[in-house]
């Protein structure tokens, strides 16, 4: 079977639960091999071994050298890259009163230090893709509705990573049109993941939602996909994806 991403490859960041396992999975199926980032080796390693062509990477995103080390690895191994998508992201919404600083921190190492070595690290790399044969190439971030709104209390150091990302990814697109990689955010609202399995009343939690109040994990997948296998000359900059009765 031939699939869209047939001879490309992929890095996705946080493969090893919840919205980048789901990614991880949609891009291989349409062909792309695929480059699995997280800390937790044991994850990648059981998800690897249910795809065609993925290797593993165990890298924290929050360590610079470790991102580049890795994601040269994956071009000379694979030979290319075509798309990176920035999925890895911690979340802790405590009001700021009663906030850990150690929390803050750790929001802003992987929420926005990691997207930004992360794709540092791979420009020239995605550059180099898009004037192959293929003439396109993709970073996708997985921001939040939380990147577009400030959605209630305790929502604060969150909110702020990740509209800092999202105003990297604008002014990263205008730089990159000219050379044909395309630069989009995606902005969940509520998924069923470990991140928000919180069993907390006080928090956003997935495990008490209603069936309409949630989204799947596929479903952001799907926007990923969608985003990196259209036409050359269309670039989708911007999905928000909210569950049906998500209101905020
Ligand atoms: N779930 C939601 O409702 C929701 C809504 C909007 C946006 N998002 C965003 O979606 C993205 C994925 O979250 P998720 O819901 O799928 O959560 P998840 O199931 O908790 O997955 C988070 C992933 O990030 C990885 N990660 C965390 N810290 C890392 C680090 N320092 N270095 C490398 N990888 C790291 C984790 O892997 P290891 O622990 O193995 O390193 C894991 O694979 C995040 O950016 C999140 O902000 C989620």
């Amino acid at each position: 079977m031939t699939g869209r991403l047939d001879g490309t490859t992929a890095i996705v960041t946080g493969a090893s639960s919840g919205i980048g396992n789901a990614t991880a999975r949609a891009l291989a199926a349409e062909g792309a091999a695929v480059a699995l980032f997280a800390r937790r080796r044991d994850k990648l390693e059981d998800l690897a071994g249910e795809l065609d062509g993925a290797t593993v990477h165990e890298v924290d995103v929050a360590d610079a050298d470790a991102v580049r080390a890795a994601i040269d690895e994956v071009a000379s191994q694979h030979g290319r890259l075509d798309v990176l998508v920035n999925n890895a992201g911690y979340g802790s919404m405590d009001l700021a009163r009663d906030a850990d600083l150690g929390e803050w921190q750790k929001m802003v190492d992987v929420n926005l230090h990691g997207v930004l070595s992360t794709t540092h690290a791979a420009l020239g790399h995605l550059a180099q893709a898009a004037q192959g044969p293929r003439g396109i190439a993709d970073v996708v971030t997985v921001s939040s509705v939380a990147g577009r709104t400030v959605s209630g209390p305790g929502s604060n150091v969150y909110a702020a990573t990740k509209h800092a990302v999202g105003a990297f990814s604008e002014a990263l697109r205008q730089e990159l049109a000219g050379q044909h990689v395309r630069v989009g955010l995606v902005e969940p609202g509520l998924v069923d993941t470990e991140l928000t399995n919180t069993g907390d009343a006080n928090k956003p939690d997935a495990g008490q939602a209603s069936e309409l109040g949630v989204l799947h994990a596929d479903d952001i997948a799907d926007a990923v996909v969608y985003m990196v296998t259209r036409a050359p000359r269309t670039a989708v900059n911007e999905v928000l994806v909210r569950p049906t009765e998500q209101t905020g």
